[in-house]
């Protein structure tokens, strides 16, 4: 009987061991410094991270979130080479309460051997207006919570953290020694050897008069035509996520003076490329005509002005189009006659941050081994659609992804092959169908089908 005890314990023991099998201990932060923009609704940081591998074959580095945040990370080495970043398989394992995320490092580090990274890390709606509703023509103020110390499964041995403020204007900042307030900038730190996970509040409240543009929905759907087009079509389902709006509004007072409500969203901006053509922009109630586009050096900036501006808790939706020409997005590569297909993942608009973000690519028919080469995660699934003159349908990409910001400026690829045969196909339906009535006719018109005629003569 204590035998069989003695064993499974044993067992258990050696169990708990290799079902944990996470080493926090193969690296060590050297020095981390730690830049934090909030001057938008985003909070933009940028981190430097000297590491110090404690083991050999080291290729994996860690980082990681408290998991109530949403954040995007890119990581870039020291001849600023992107490294790839995703969640760890074993996330929760890691920490409860975190998100781990594993960046793939290029090569193999040796024990003592130094790793010099470059973070780039985007927390959204990471900032909250505070008080939550104000009036119109009042400015808005928002809180930020964050960590003082930079949240990382190793131990750090020296950090600073700086934070650049949207104003001067600070109505209070958790302070924690040392800390200090200059103008618009908060310095936290230097600390020394901060053990992993270790958490101490960030609270700074300040005026914000940012906008908070927030997409809580965005569709965009590419639709590839290997005769010369390219068309886009954008839904946007755009929300204002600044300050609510207390009392009524008062559109003589907006008029009168439109910058007294900072906050508030009256336009949109959105960089297009420099070829589109034939813009079009509808909400549900049809057509509107105040949109503009201004050529720039090396893009156009889509203008689109809502029939209403946007007050803070506000809700819009609608879409816009334009025309691309293909070939400046699509080629062919010379060796196996594959197509391919690059185009940007979102949309051009700074500082947007799309909660719920999905981008449909609809190619030809009888396009076959598609591929989708994406710089980050998205969930990939397939669709297909039929239109006019369709048989099989098109296979439609449909690629989701929760949480973007960066990631709309960034361009994914899509490879495909299309049999010379597939192009015509749609120009000889075409043609058979009118060859087929012309013969219709042909025979129509030789057969005298009538019954009268004979009775006359
Ligand atoms: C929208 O406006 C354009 C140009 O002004 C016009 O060509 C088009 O027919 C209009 N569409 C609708 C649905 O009203
Ligand atoms: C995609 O297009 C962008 C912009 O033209 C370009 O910078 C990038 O290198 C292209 N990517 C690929 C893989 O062709
Ligand atoms: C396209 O077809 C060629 C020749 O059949 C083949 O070598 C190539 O791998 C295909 N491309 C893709 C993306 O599968």
């Amino acid at each position: 009987m204590k035998i069989i005890n003695i064993v499974f314990l044993f067992l258990v023991v050696v169990g708990l061991a290799l079902s944990n099998p996470h080493h926090h201990n193969t690296w060590v932060n050297q020095d981390v410094q730690r830049s934090i923009d909030l001057t938008t609704q985003l909070s933009k940081q940028i981190l430097s991270v000297k590491a110090k591998s404690l083991v050999d074959n080291n290729k994996n580095y860690q980082i990681s979130f408290d998991n109530t945040y949403h954040v995007s990370v890119q990581a870039f080495d020291d001849k600023n080479n992107e490294l790839k970043v995703h969640l760890s398989p074993n996330s929760i394992n890691i920490k409860e309460g975190f998100n781990t995320f594993d960046i793939e490092l290029n090569n193999k580090y040796k024990i003592n051997e130094v790793l010099s990274l470059k973070l780039k890390v985007t927390l959204m709606s990471q900032m909250k207006p505070y008080p939550v509703e104000i009036k119109q023509g009042q400015t808005q103020l928002v809180l930020y919570n964050d960590n003082h110390y930079f949240t990382s499964p190793y131990k750090t041995e020296t950090q600073k953290t700086t934070v650049k403020l949207a104003s001067g204007k600070v109505e209070s900042f958790s302070e924690i020694k040392p800390s200090s307030l200059k103008t618009n900038t908060i310095v936290y730190g230097p600390f020394s050897n901060v053990e992993a996970f270790t958490v101490s509040p960030m609270r700074i409240h300040f005026e914000n008069s940012a906008h908070f543009m927030v997409l809580t929905q965005l569709k965009k759907e590419y639709e590839v035509s290997h005769w010369g087009n390219l068309a886009v079509e954008t839904s946007y389902y755009l929300e204002n996520q600044g300050a609510h709006l207390k009392g009524p509004f008062s559109r003589l007072d907006y008029q009168r003076n439109p910058g007294a409500n900072p906050s508030h969203i009256s336009e949109i901006n959105e960089a297009v490329p420099l070829s589109a053509a034939d813009f079009y922009y509808r909400d549900s109630i049809g057509n509107i005509s105040t949109s503009v586009y201004q050529y720039q050096s090396n893009r156009i900036n889509f203008k689109i002005t809502p029939r209403f501006p946007l007050m803070g808790g506000w809700k819009n939706n609608f879409y816009t189009g334009y025309n691309l020409p293909i070939q400046n997005f699509l080629s062919v590569d010379s060796a196996d006659g594959s197509y391919h297909l690059n185009v940007t993942f979102g949309v051009g608009i700074d500082n947007i941050y799309v909660e719920d973000h999905q981008v449909k690519i609809i190619l030809p028919e009888g396009a076959t081994d598609i591929k989708v080469k994406s710089p980050f995660p998205v969930t990939e699934t397939r669709e297909i659609r039929k239109t006019y003159l369709d048989t099989v349908g098109r296979p439609v990409i449909v690629l989701n992804v929760r949480d973007t910001s960066f990631e709309n400026y960034r361009y994914i690829q899509v490879t495909y092959n299309l049999s010379s045969l597939s192009i015509f196909h749609e120009p000889l339906l075409v043609i058979g169908a009118v060859f087929t009535f012309c013969l219709f006719i042909m025979f129509y018109s030789r057969f005298d089908l009538s019954i009268n005629k004979s009775k006359v003569n």
